[in-house]
């Protein structure tokens, strides 16, 4: 397993490019289902969920070929319906396959995603959608079996807004006989984006954005081309780097738009952000000030954000309060924060952070995405040197981060297993 070993003190600079974003690319792909005739997908991440979303396709009987961040995916051939337990445990997003299944090839088999380090994250709400829309679900040896002869409209309500719920009925109804309407839908930049894209391929979809989705449904959808947007949690997460080394970078590609809450946040501890031509320049400040953050469904702070800046507030100048509102169990960078000196106290979902003079390098664990984000930020920022394994959890979400951190100037470097 690699590890990234780090040492801290490095200020950064320079221009850095945003690549595309993870979680608008995973529902595009599993869309492709819906479709006949070869989709070319532009600007996709090179991640591994984007290689496990692949083999879950190509499993399905799928084309799928991508090089250079482009990714040609021909679905007009499903030769299988099940997604089995392998593939579908190393990302719970493989269930996004399931409503297009049902939708296209009236049956489909995908394996329960299970627990998962941030918390229990059921699917009910996925399963209660395909259900209001005809479709019978039993739940055998760890598997949901879903079959409809054709999915029909229906009223759903979410009673807790779902990003991936959202997408999931959102696709499955583009198909479906009649009208839709999702109530108290997701509104995540992601969930637009996948929207513009059922759009180019023939759906009628009205109010993606907002907390009302009207979905017409239609006898067949073709493929499509797109560019995903970029990664709006990428772009946070090296402004935050800047943050922590009083750098001084310009993003390009940066989804400035849809970054209101983390940028705002970011401009409280003392922070310029500002458009600069075509990218959006990044400037630390000399004493990072003790703010406040609730997480929130989207436009509020994201959750995915919460790690890496709490670990901005460890250095910060004074006492900050952070509240997650969205998964039970997101506070387990916490342990290793402290291990590197973090003053914080957790008390339920709340996270009290006192800021101190210095973090100090340490031996140190990922433990699920962001978190893993979250120490090598620290890491920048620590004095001496840090090292952190399990760094699979952060190759699952973030290109090459160790290689654009270098290019800024930090003294990173990843070491191989077999070195
Ligand atoms: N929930 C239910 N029932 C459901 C679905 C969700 O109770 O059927 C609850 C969850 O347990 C949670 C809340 O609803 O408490 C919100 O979860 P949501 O469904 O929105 O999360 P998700 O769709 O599983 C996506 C992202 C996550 C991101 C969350 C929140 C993808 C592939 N994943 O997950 O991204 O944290 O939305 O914004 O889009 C990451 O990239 O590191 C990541 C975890």
């Amino acid at each position: 397993m690699d590890r990234i070993v780090i040492r801290g003190g490095e200020r950064l600079i320079g221009e850095v490019k945003v690549s595309g974003s993870k979680n608008a690319s995973l529902p595009i792909f599993a869309a492709s289902l819906l479709t006949e005739g070869e989709n070319l997908f532009h600007n996709v991440p090179k991640l591994r969920d984007i290689l496990t979303i692949a083999r879950v396709l190509k499993n399905l009987g799928v084309k799928v070929q991508g090089e250079n961040g482009a990714y040609r995916i021909d679905a007009t051939e499903v030769s299988n319906n099940e997604a089995p337990y392998d593939l579908v445990k190393t990302m719970r997003a493989s269930i996004l396959v399931l409503g297009p299944l049902v939708a296209r090839m009236r049956k489909a088999r995908v394996s329960l995603p299970g627990g998962c380090a941030i918390g229990a994250r059921p699917i009910n709400l996925h399963l209660m959608g395909l259900e209001a829309m005809g479709a019978k679900i039993d739940l055998r040896s760890g598997y949901v079996e879903a079959k409809a002869d054709r999915l029909k409209g229906a009223d759903i309500s979410f009673d807790t807004t779902t990003v991936t719920g959202t997408e999931h009925l959102m696709m499955a109804a583009t198909l479906a006989k009649g009208k839709t309407v999702l109530q108290n839908a997701a509104m995540e930049p992601e969930v637009v984006d996948l929207a513009s894209v059922l759009k180019k391929m023939g759906a009628k979809i009205e109010g993606a954005g907002t907390s009302l989705i009207e979905i017409e449904g239609v006898e067949s959808l073709h493929a499509a081309e797109h560019t995903i947007i970029p990664d709006r949690i990428e772009a946070g997460t090296l402004m935050v780097a800047a943050g922590l080394t009083r750098g001084n970078i310009k993003l390009q590609r940066c989804p400035f738009h849809n970054m209101e809450a983390v940028i705002h946040k970011l401009r409280e501890t003392g922070m310029e952000i500002d458009p600069e031509g075509e990218g959006v320049r990044v400037i630390g400040s000399r004493r990072i000030r003790s703010v406040d953050v609730k997480t929130q469904p989207y436009p509020g702070f994201p959750t995915d954000m919460q790690a890496q800046f709490m670990t901005l507030m460890s250095l910060s100048r004074g006492l900050s309060i952070i509240t997650e509102t969205i998964f039970e169990n997101r506070f387990i960078h916490v342990n290793e924060l402290q291990r590197m000196g973090a003053d914080i106290r957790i008390q339920g979902n709340t996270a009290i952070i006192q800021g101190v003079e210095s973090l100090s390098g340490a031996q140190v664990m990922a433990t699920d995405l962001r978190a893993s984000a979250s120490l090598v930020v620290a890491g920048l920022a620590a004095e001496g040197v840090t090292e952190i394994s399990r760094v699979y959890h952060l190759d699952r979400g973030y290109e090459e981060l160790d290689k654009k951190l270098a290019g800024l100037g930090a003294n990173i470097k990843r070491v191989k297993e077999e070195d």
